[in-house]
């Protein structure tokens, strides 16, 4: 039976639930869970920092010069992880309305996808990973041993992100959710680089009237299938 430790890649919409199921699973079987979202997330929270994405556009020169002095990291943290931007703490910042409004412009840029895409690839050297994001298993792990797709309809995923938001004490409204999470679908599969996509080898799943508990059990059936364990 094969027991060295595997790459895990799950795909899929905005808020579709794909990084809780990655967070659950790598802890249910002892793998580091790594955010590629986040990773875009922290680019772009750098860029309008700096002044170079915001209401006026994004400025695509000033951005790429950013990459070589960025680094993006994750600190484990009580229950669950932090996302590190040169060091910093940006975990609460990179989930604001105002970073997800962001983010699809940001993560259009070819260079920018480059540049996550190698620190992603860095990350799952030692394998024994569960990565989730948009093009894991089409660009960013090809060969991952188990890819899965998730989707559920546009106004679940919108609810739930809108209970997520408020639950942090984000001010919003569910059309506003809505309405972001239809454009940055939008943006993500029509974006000329890696588009998001399902790859052709991945177990598709809609999740839609999952409970958590059933979710779990079929990502780990899922699992140990592919691991031989
Ligand atoms: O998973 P998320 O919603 O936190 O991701 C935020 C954005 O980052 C998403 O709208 C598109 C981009 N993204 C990407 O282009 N490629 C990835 N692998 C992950 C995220």
């Amino acid at each position: 039976m094969n027991q060295d430790p595997i790459i895990v890649a799950i795909d899929g919409y905005s808020s579709s639930g794909k990084s809780t199921m990655a967070k659950r699973l790598a802890a249910a079987v002892g793998y580091r869970y790594v955010d590629s979202g986040a990773m875009y997330r922290a680019i772009t929270l750098k860029a309008m920092r700096t002044g170079l994405a915001g209401a006026s556009g994004v400025d695509e020169a000033g951005i790429v010069a950013l990459l070589p002095t960025t680094t993006i990291d994750f600190r484990p943290v009580e229950g669950g992880q932090v996302t590190l931007l040169d060091g910093e703490d940006v975990e609460r910042e990179i989930r604001s309305m105002e970073v997800s409004n962001m983010v699809s412009p940001v993560s259009v840029i070819p260079a920018v996808r480059h540049a996550l895409t190698a620190m992603q690839q860095a990350f799952g050297k030692s394998r024994g990973i569960v990565m989730d994001g948009r093009d894991i298993g089409t660009t960013v792990f090809p060969d991952a041993e188990l890819k899965v797709f998730v989707d559920a309809a546009p106004e679940t995923r919108a609810e739930r992100r809108f209970k997520e938001l408020t639950a942090k004490g984000v001010v919003t409204t569910y059309e506003a959710v809505l309405a972001n999470v239809t454009e940055r679908d939008e943006i993500d599969r029509t974006r000329k680089e890696s588009p998001l996509r399902c790859a052709d080898d991945a177990v598709k799943i809609d999740n839609s009237g999952m409970t958590l508990e059933e979710q779990d059990a079929l990502l780990l059936k899922l699992f140990n299938d592919a691991a031989g364990r």
